[in-house]
């Protein structure tokens, strides 16, 4: 299913816009690593214990989801479909899968809080003018976000050499659509909006007080630097590498999560995303104690091919796959899941 969406999105897609979603920073290694790290654990079952009714849904920060997959915060979902996030909102809500929405979406916050049908965060990026951010994180809160994911892996764009030649160029109307009411008169739009490179730690206490809202931090890939995140305030950790568009030959997330999740996990929920393309992916995921886990391209690919309702058929795919998954081996429900379930994990190509 997966697959064969990605195929339909490849050909509905122009190669400008394909290659910008599937791009990876540098000689892409990382992004070429993702899905093959998870593939190199192998899982040890448990055995007779009933496993004749499979719960797979989880809770996160106060949310009782009925699905662990969450959709990747992604920019401009309006290159894929006229309706942008507002149909994969609907789509993923349908699924029941919380959705976290990019700062750079193609529609207004207002509008895709309209369309969602299941809890959202708002992904928001320390902007140089720090007035965006703060006016972006409020309205998300106003909106109805249940919390703020703070992407830390990015004080400069990734250089992703595949989409140099064919650079897609997103008009101003749409890469403005959220941010054009708080610039002020004499401010040039996008250099404002650019990510600030001089954010420290204590940049989430202040998006905290701003937002009113729990703040989780995606991009971290150390156990040391997780536990600096937690210490300065953060809700929850993200374990990502920007599916491999930041630093390449960043390690994989599946390699890093269990040392994040020993770390800060007895505190704070730790996510991963990057190369979760199956069920089996995910029960590897929590097994290591993952809360949840976020997809990216998959959803971009279904929503190119299908819409809302390629979207809903790609997360209820990959819920059924973890709901079979589970069973085989030996859980009824996410929490039956340890460490002790998986061995191996190295970089796989
Ligand atoms: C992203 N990602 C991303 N992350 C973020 O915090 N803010 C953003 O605006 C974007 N934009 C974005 C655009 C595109 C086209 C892609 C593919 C990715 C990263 C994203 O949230 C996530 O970390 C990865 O995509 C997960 O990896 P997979 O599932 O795509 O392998």
């Amino acid at each position: 299913m997966l697959s064969d969406q990605h195929e339909e999105a490849r050909r509905q897609l122009g190669p400008a816009v394909y290659d910008y979603y599937a791009a990876g920073s540098g000689e892409e290694v990382t992004v070429g690593e993702a899905e093959a790290a998870w593939r190199t654990f192998r899982l040890r079952p448990r055995v007779l214990y009933d496993v004749s009714a499979v719960d797979v849904g989880v809770e996160l920060l106060g949310d009782r989801l009925v699905t662990p997959f969450v959709v990747a915060p992604m920019a401009f979902h309006g290159l894929a479909h006229p309706d942008g996030e507002c149909a994969t909102f609907a789509g993923s809500g349908a699924a029941g899968a919380l959705g976290v929405l990019s700062t750079r979406s193609s529609r207004r916050i207002e509008d895709v809080a309209a369309a969602a049908t299941a809890p959202w965060w708002f992904q928001a990026y320390g902007m140089r003018d720090r007035r965006l951010t703060h006016g972006l994180t409020r309205r998300a809160a106003e909106a109805g976000a249940s919390a703020v994911v703070l992407t830390v892996d990015t004080p400069y764009v990734g250089r992703k050499g595949r989409v140099s030649g064919t650079r897609i160029q997103v008009p101003d109307d749409e890469f403005l659509v959220n941010l054009a009411q708080h610039l002020l008169p004499g401010t040039v739009g996008r250099e404002a909006a650019e990510q600030d490179p001089s954010l420290t730690t204590a940049v989430i206490g202040e998006l905290a007080e701003v937002s009113g809202l729990p703040v989780l931090v995606k991009g971290v890939l150390r156990g040391d630097e997780a536990r600096r995140c937690v210490e300065a305030g953060a809700a929850g950790v993200i374990v990502s590498n920007h599916g491999g568009r930041q630093l390449d030959r960043a390690v994989p997330s599946a390699l890093a999560l269990r040392e994040v999740v020993e770390a800060v996990g007895d505190r704070v929920p730790v996510l991963a995303d990057g190369g979760i393309r199956s069920g089996t992916d995910a029960l590897v995921a929590l097994a290591l104690g993952a809360s949840a886990v976020l997809v990216g391209r998959p959803v971009l690919w279904a929503l190119a091919s299908g819409g809302a309702a390629a979207v809903t058929a790609a997360l209820d795919g990959l819920t059924a796959d973890l709901t079979h998954v589970l069973a085989v081996a030996g859980a009824a429900s996410v929490d039956q899941l340890d460490p002790s379930m998986v061995v191996g994990g190295r970089p796989g190509r």
